[in-house]
């Protein structure tokens, strides 16, 4: 089934990119969390903009994808609400390719995925910099207690369509091509470095799920 095998064949791509994200940083600072901001923001617009259009080929009934999932007023709020002003200067041209309905799944899948983490984010960053979804936290707030509910549509979304499209290897390569673009556009320095594993040759074979000591009892589904 293709969230089996998304969730397998993404995860050591996942287990990097967290290990990099420093959000659960005891010792972060705003000006880092702000920087983050800015750059998670010059990966979300273009893209987002990008699968705006694609969804209105593809699936024209489903704008709530793009309106109600919007992710860059949350992070636009967050950096007006933080105060340290907006550099938008740059936005990320290395995207996901998105010329298929099967390579628009997969990247949303990514993107979809990545709020799942956001309950114990916004704990960190209202532990460690006071910041709760009001005052500059509401992009990893998420869809907050909605969150089962919003996966959970998302995933019937993604099964109802993927199934009858039959392209399950190229929903797997656009989810590992969205980790990649972001991992590469967020932490361009890290990439190389050996301690980090990520898997971006993506030929289908599974992996098992690393067990993160840290997200234990967190499981969503
Ligand atoms: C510090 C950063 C992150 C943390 C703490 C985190 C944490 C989590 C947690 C707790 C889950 C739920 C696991 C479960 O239900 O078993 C999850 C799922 C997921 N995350 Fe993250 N995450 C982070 C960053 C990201 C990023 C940057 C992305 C993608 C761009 C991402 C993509 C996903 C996906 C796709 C899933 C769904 C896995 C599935 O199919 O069940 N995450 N994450």
């Amino acid at each position: 089934m293709i969230l089996q095998r998304l969730r397998a064949e993404t995860s050591r791509n996942h287990a990097a990119i967290e290990s990099l994200m420093p959000v659960l940083d005891p010792n972060i600072s705003l000006t880092t969390y702000n920087q983050l901001l800015n750059r998670l923001l010059g990966y979300y617009a273009p893209l987002e903009n990008l699968l705006r259009t694609k969804i209105e080929v593809y699936w024209p009934d489903q704008e709530y994808l793009c309106i109600e999932r919007a992710k860059v007023p949350l992070l636009e709020r967050d950096l007006r609400a933080i105060g340290k002003g907006f550099a938008l200067t740059e936005r990320c041209t290395n995207l996901p390719k998105l010329n298929t309905p099967a390579q628009v799944l997969g990247c949303l899948y990514a993107i979809e995925g990545a709020t799942l983490g956001g309950q114990i984010i916004s704990k960190h960053l209202l532990a460690n910099l006071g910041l709760g979804p009001e005052t500059g936290a509401a992009f990893f707030h998420g869809y907050g207690t909605n969150i089962a509910f919003q996966w959970q549509t998302f995933r019937l979304f993604l099964i109802k369509n993927a199934e009858p499209m039959n392209q399950d290897d190229e929903i797997v390569v656009s989810a590992n091509e969205t980790f990649k673009t972001l991992s590469l556009w967020l932490f361009p320095e890290s990439m190389d470095k050996s301690e980090v594993k990520f898997q971006f040759d993506t030929s289908s074979q599974f992996l098992a799920r690393p067990t993160c000591l840290a997200l234990e009892g967190t499981h969503i589904s």
